[in-house]
């Protein structure tokens, strides 16, 4: 697939993020700009947190078709766009910026729609696409129905308590969780019977003759080779659990995922999380339906170089 070569015309995205020489979005959002044959580009800059409301600014003065965000900046960002869409208000945090210009009749258009004629007014539009992500990855790619399910959720942190609150919102039956910090739990398990009353939300590993359809793995415990196990094989035992899942994509399988393999469960890892948010990305700024599986294959070989 080749792209148009840049020129005075070639419109831009970029991911901003710190640290952000490992992020793999490049790859993917090149590959799929250029098979959607967008004349687009998509730069990966390092920004500290400090000056991202700086960053975001230059990105709408240089007329930018968007931006996605990533680790620290999805929190701060709500505060710095001009508009929240639904989606980035009901999580908490941004990491898809659309910018928009204001149409002859006084609309809102994406940036890309307004080709030349793009207006000086212009503004930020913050939306979330990570959290669909997750239910769209485990739905398509371990072919799970979340609607009526029990799920152990391992992990109580930033991601954790996004995939706990749209699991919920997704109708997941029952929801058990297990976190280093309890609080965290406590917390959540409030704030998910506040939400989502009709979900059961527990504290802890399910009873050990419980079977459930999911053992998701939010913490970030198999990152590292030395990690521990981000699960405690005396509490309950995987042959009990239908699917596993792991957030982790470096390395392709972590101790625990194999694991979950070889006590028969059918697993997958969050490349899956990667590629869906960062197609709904595209199909934000675009409006065109995104390549999927020309995203895929470039997320995997930038990934794991296959
Ligand atoms: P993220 O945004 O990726 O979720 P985070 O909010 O820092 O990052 O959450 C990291 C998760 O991994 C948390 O659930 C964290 O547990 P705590 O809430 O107790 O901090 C978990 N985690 C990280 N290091 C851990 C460790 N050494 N042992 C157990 N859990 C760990």
């Amino acid at each position: 697939m080749f792209a148009t070569p840049i020129a005075a015309t070639t419109r831009y995205c970029a991911v901003y993020g710190h640290p952000i020489k490992h992020s793999a979005s490049p790859a993917m959002q090149n590959a799929g700009m250029a098979a959607l044959k967008l004349n687009w580009r998509y730069l990966a800059f390092e920004v500290q947190p400090e000056n991202l409301r700086d960053a975001i600014a230059g990105a709408k003065a240089m007329k930018f078709i968007g931006l996605n965000l990533t680790v620290p900046h999805k929190l701060l960002a709500v505060d710095l766009v001009d508009v929240l869409d639904e989606s980035a208000r009901a999580w908490g945090a941004v990491n898809t910026i659309r910018f928009e210009g204001m149409d002859g009749d006084g609309a809102w258009r994406p940036l890309a729609d307004l080709a030349g004629a793009a207006s000086e007014n212009i503004r930020s539009h913050g939306f979330n696409t990570d959290a669909d992500a997750i239910t769209r990855s485990i739905g398509e790619d371990l072919g799970i129905e979340i609607r009526g399910a029990a799920v152990l959720l391992l992990g109580a942190g930033g991601a954790g308590r996004t995939a706990a609150l749209k699991l919920a919102a997704e109708g997941v039956a029952e929801l058990f969780l297990v976190n280093r910090t309890p609080s965290k739990v406590t917390g959540l398990i409030a704030e998910i019977q506040q939400r989502f009353p009709e979900v059961k939300a527990h504290a802890g590993y399910p009873a050990p003759t419980r079977n459930i359809d999911l053992v998701l793995n939010a913490t970030s415990l198999g990152l590292k080779p030395e990690d521990a196990s981000p699960f405690d094989a005396t509490q309950y035992s995987l042959n009990r659990a239908g699917a596993a899942y792991d957030m982790i994509y470096r390395p392709a399988e972590t101790p625990w995922l194999q694991s979950a393999r070889a006590a028969g469960c059918r697993t997958a890892n969050g490349i899956g999380m990667l590629l869906y948010q960062g197609a709904r990305a595209l199909e934000l700024w675009s409006g065109l339906n995104p390549p999927i599986e020309v995203m895929r294959e470039a997320l995997r070989k930038n990934v794991y170089g296959s």
